[in-house]
């Protein structure tokens, strides 16, 4: 199994933080190939704003093999290609702007192409899967349109909205929250899955 992580210019760096985190701790030992994290030029900006602890650990584990890190401008990479296999695309935290070029289909830098890559290619034979993980509120029509478009060619939103009934006391209790359902998504963990938490 191949999973890219794509983050973006959205509030929000915690979610791709925990993600990852998780994500290394599940995939170890498994059949799953080392994530794969992209960044937008605005991502990297925010996540150096919000979290900037998370860029010298990202660069330790790239060193170490855990990820691999491939630039939004490279379309040479296998997730711009519908003919080379990987099977999911979790944008996390998700732009508006983001967004709107997948649902117009601008496919402009490698994030874009390779949510549209997973859109065209994504077949019963071979499931391919799209999570968008949005940070946005007040949506406009805009957004909604545009999110309902993603949604009808087959990705999945998933909203950066933490569930409260779980009495989370950190906001990483919290985050985490959102990210159990996309591991649930990505089927890396059963949908009532707790232990990770603990
Ligand atoms: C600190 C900060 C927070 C932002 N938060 C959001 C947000 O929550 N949602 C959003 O859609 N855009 C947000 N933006 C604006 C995006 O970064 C901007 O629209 C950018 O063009 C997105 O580019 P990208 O999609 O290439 O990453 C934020 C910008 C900054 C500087």
């Amino acid at each position: 199994m191949k999973i890219a992580i794509g983050i973006t210019g959205a509030s929000g760096a915690i979610y791709a933080e925990r993600l990852l985190r998780h994500l290394l701790h599940l995939t170890q030992n498994k059949d799953v190939e080392p994530p794969a994290v992209i960044f937008t030029k605005n991502g990297q900006d925010v996540v150096q704003f919000e979290r900037p602890e998370l860029l010298p650990w990202l660069a330790r584990q790239i060193e170490a093999g855990h990820l691999v890190e491939y630039r939004n401008d490279d379309f040479f990479t296998p997730v711009a290609s519908g003919s080379t296999h990987f099977d999911a695309l979790v944008i996390v935290p998700c732009s508006m702007g983001m967004a709107g070029r997948i649902a117009g289909g601008i496919s402009d830098d490698l994030i874009s192409r390779a949510a549209d890559v997973i859109l065209k290619e994504n077949t019963p034979a071979h499931p391919r899967t799209l999570i968008l993980c949005p940070r946005e509120t007040p949506l406009s029509l805009i957004h909604l349109r545009n999110l309902c478009t993603i949604r009808e060619a087959g990705g999945t939103i998933l909203p950066a909205m933490p569930s409260f009934y779980t009495k989370p006391q950190t906001i990483e209790e919290a985050v985490d929250t959102v990210i159990q359902r996309i591991l649930s998504q990505l089927r890396l963990i059963p949908a009532d899955h707790r232990g990770w938490q603990e």
